[in-house]
């Protein structure tokens, strides 16, 4: 039995889904545990590339039941796309796809309040995705969320909608100036995804206590990265949820002493979307340079990412903060052309020397990175990679150092978008 959680290393789009839609060939159950259609896992698979947003990545490789756990917070239309989506490209979902009972329900309201609440942020901004994730998670934690369970009661459905815009129709006008919404019109135009997504709807707590009990293969898919987690990331430039190791027992209902392993996907350089802190930030030509040999372009807002070389610091805390067992790199191949290439180990912060990544915003602003620079391989990652004595002598230096230095053993080795593009090493 291995129950194994997934985990962004860094500010999310590490490429988790492609680790994901890998493993997910022998696993029963791939569960996402947090986050919502803010979330954009991309896949490569025989030519066709698909963006999931909520349905978890393991949907087009094997058997396994895709699990959206309690954690998630789910777009009823969004999912409705994407369960239409899925299905002409020939899977049917109506064995593999199981929503929790208990996950809440992101109605056009929580997207609207996103955006205006961003807008009157002005330059504070965070730089949201505009999904509505953050106030679908207030409402959460302050008890008036509406559950995947409230849909398959209509009249209910039809009573918290018309209590919560109450309040949210006062704030609508009064702080935002912005027109109020309309209950009956809202309740109706929920009425066909809720139809479609009904069946799907389960205890899903107790689908996963079973798979436990019988020593099933679980995979808990993280969404976002460690440091956009809301309680150990760069806050208050995080997400509302918790995509470190912790929120995925929380989020899913499987306990603790369940979990085997905990695998952290790192990009071999640093990326983010959003504003906030990013020590090892590049704003020159070299930035330029990741982002285009990456596409480093947002997948679901299609934002430019900002760019910088590996972070060692913040990654040895995303270690620590996950009790990670194992790593993978990804996107070796997007440093394939560089003729030197940086990695940040320590932080200079006002003339003092640190290796602890500093939780203060204060603090984070201030860091200046101390890099250790390598030479770069000016080769090619992506031919011959069926096994890492296969790549050129400076890409192996450079997976040895980050290896040793982490102290995480380096399971698996991405080269590519593509499944063939992998080197593991189990
Ligand atoms: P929210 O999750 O839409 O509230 O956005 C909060 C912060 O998290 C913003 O900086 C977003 O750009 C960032 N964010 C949210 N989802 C993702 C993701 O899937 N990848 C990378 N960044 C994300």
């Amino acid at each position: 039995m291995a129950v194994r959680i997934i985990v962004g290393a860094q500010w999310g789009d590490e490429g988790k889904g492609k680790v994901v839609d890998l493993l997910s060939k022998s696993a029963d159950f791939v569960v996402r545990y947090q986050g919502g259609a803010n979330a954009g896992h991309t896949l490569k698979f025989d030519d066709r590339e698909v963006v999931l947003h909520l349905i978890p990545s393991g949907i087009f490789n094997g058997d396994a039941r895709c699990v959206i756990a309690n954690g998630v917070v789910v777009d009823p239309k969004a999912l409705l796309d994407e369960i239409g989506h899925v299905e002409q490209m020939g899977v049917d979902l109506s064995s593999k796809l199981s929503i929790s009972e208990s996950a809440h329900v992101i109605l056009p309201y929580h997207r609207i309040l996103d955006q205006v609440k961003e807008k009157s942020r002005g330059e504070n901004a965070i730089g949201t995705t505009g999904r509505g994730i953050g106030p679908a998670y207030v409402s959460k934690v302050s008890r008036v969320g509406i559950r995947m369970s409230d849909l398959l009661t209509p009249g209910l459905l039809k009573e918290k909608i018309e209590h919560n815009l109450a309040d949210i129709n006062k704030a609508l006008i009064h702080i935002y100036n912005e027109p109020v919404l309309d209950a009956a019109e809202m309740f109706e135009s929920l009425k066909p995804s809720v139809e479609r997504i009904k069946p799907f709807i389960c205890n899903t707590a107790r689908l996963l206590h079973d798979a436990v009990d019988n020593e099933k293969e679980i995979l808990l898919e993280g969404a976002q990265g460690s440091l956009l987690d809301l309680d150990h990331g760069t806050y208050p430039y995080v997400t509302s949820s918790s995509p470190t190791a912790g929120g995925a027992c929380t989020g899913s209902g499987i306990p603790p002493t369940a979990v085997t392993h905990v695998m952290g996907i790192t990009k071999a350089y640093c990326t983010r979307v959003g504003n906030g802190p990013f020590p090892s930030e590049l704003l020159d030509s070299t930035g330029e340079e990741l982002r285009k040999q990456g596409m480093e372009f947002g997948a679901t807002t299609g934002r430019p990412r900002r760019c910088g070389w590996l972070d060692l610091v913040a990654l040895q805390y995303a270690v620590r903060l996950n009790g990670l067992n194992e790593l993978t790199l990804t996107k070796l191949d997007v440093l394939d052309a560089f003729d030197t290439i940086k990695i940040c180990t320590e932080y200079d912060i006002e003339g003092q020397r640190t290796d602890i990544f500093p939780l203060s915003e204060k603090k984070l602003c201030k860091v200046n990175p101390v890099y250790k620079t390598m030479e770069g391989w000016k080769g090619s990652t992506t031919r011959n990679i069926a096994k890492l004595s296969s790549l050129p002598e400076n890409a192996r230096k450079y997976i040895g150092y980050v290896e040793d230095f982490i102290g995480v053993p380096l399971r698996i080795i991405s080269t590519g978008p593509k499944r063939s593009e992998t080197i593991v090493r189990y």
